[in-house]
């Protein structure tokens, strides 16, 4: 099963590099269910908006490297989701999240935002300013950059999570490993990464994250 699961991270690999083209042609496969973790803010931070490293009323902004993500929500046929919500969540800079719960004793970042509420707009496109997340520990084992997503089209309901391609601890990651469990033996790899899409002006990197809805 490992040397499976192994080679299931190899092809997604594979597939990251080979670029957009490939991408663009799995974009109706549906977005692959992910674990939710322990750490969504089922009470609601003050500042929800989609710049996520600059909390209103503070005048320092997050630690750590800021990045935009932006994408679209789509059906399987490739068709937009205006209208769907997009709630996101992670760690900080540090690999800490602003939940009771999350025990580390890394420090919390109060000028970090850590979650947003976005609703996609015509296109089915969102768009917010963040910095990169930090891994953590869970148990005897890391868990790799990510960004937690949950999605409400008009239809469906979708929690995911973002990887970043090129981190080393995605290989060791159990948590990623067991929801992968679930695409061994399908013909298209589950689209994990962030895309990358260069550089803004003032030297951001731009990374993009469509997600899949079956029926939108
Ligand atoms: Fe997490």
């Amino acid at each position: 099963m490992v040397i499976t699961r192994r080679r299931l991270l190899g092809r997604t690999g594979l597939m990251l590099a080979s670029g957009g083209l490939v991408a663009k042609a799995l974009a109706a496969e549906p977005t692959m269910p992910m674990a939710m973790g322990p750490f969504y803010p089922v009470q609601k931070p003050t500042d929800a908006d989609a710049d996520l490293v600059q909390v209103a009323g503070r005048a320092a902004r997050a630690a750590g490297t800021p990045i935009e993500v932006s994408g679209r929500i789509l059906d399987r046929h490739g068709k937009p989701v205006p209208g769907a919500r997009i709630e996101v969540w992670q760690a900080n800079a540090a690999g800490r999240y602003a939940h009771k719960s999350d025990d580390s004793s890394v420090p919390l970042d109060p000028n970090f935002e850590g979650f947003a509420n976005l609703t996609a707009d015509r296109d089915g496109a969102y768009r917010y300013l963040t910095i990169e997340p930090g891994a953590y520990r869970a148990g005897d084992y890391w868990r790799a950059k990510h960004i937690h997503y949950q999605v409400d089209g008009r239809v469906n309901r979708l929690v995911t999570q973002m990887y970043f391609a090129g981190d080393q601890l995605i290989a060791q990651d159990r948590t990623l490993a067991q929801d992968l469990e679930q695409k061994v033996g399908a013909p298209v790899p589950p689209v994990i990464f962030a895309r990358d899409l260069g550089k803004r002006p003032d030297g951001v990197s731009r990374l993009a994250f469509d997600v899949i809805l079956i029926d939108g």
